[in-house]
């Protein structure tokens, strides 16, 4: 699992300190959780946890939100500087899915809720299951 953040985020830090993320992958019910934590001007620390249901992760103690899709608990093996952000290659502890079908995605500047069994078209013109 990796993921890649901005330098400059306080997430970068915490990380970088902790050597151990967690990632909630989050359902197209949750556009306002997301939101949330893409808002630069939400609380810091562990208050900006405080209108956000969540448990801590077992392996981590890492937030793991309510009524995510999927969760992962990850420790830090390799940290890559890449730009303006660090690429965080992170060993998975723990996997596990939850009961949702819906997957949220930002596409053209938009959260978007992506229906389970869509259909996509392929560059070449084919048509398959997403
Ligand atoms: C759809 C979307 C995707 C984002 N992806 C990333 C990402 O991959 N890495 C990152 O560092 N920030 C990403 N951001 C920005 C962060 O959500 C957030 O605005 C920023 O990291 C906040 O920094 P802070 O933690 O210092 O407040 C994304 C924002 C949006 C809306």
């Amino acid at each position: 699992m990796l993921c890649c953040v901005a330098r400059t985020a306080r997430l970068h830090k915490a990380v970088a300190v902790e050597g151990r993320f967690a990632v909630s992958v989050l359902s197209a019910e949750q556009k306002a959780t997301a939101r949330h934590f893409a808002d630069r001007s939400r609380p810091h620390g562990w208050a900006q946890f405080a209108t956000v249901s969540w448990v801590p992760g077992l392996h981590t103690g890492a937030p793991l939100i309510t009524g995510a899709l999927a969760w992962l608990e990850c420790e830090v093996t390799e940290e890559v500087v890449a730009g303006d952000h660090s690429v965080f290659v992170g060993r998975v502890l723990e996997a596990a899915s939850g009961s949702g079908d819906a997957a949220l995605l930002f596409h053209r500047g938009t959260l978007r809720g992506l229906p389970d069994g869509a259909t996509a078209d392929a560059p070449d013109g084919r048509v398959g299951t997403a």
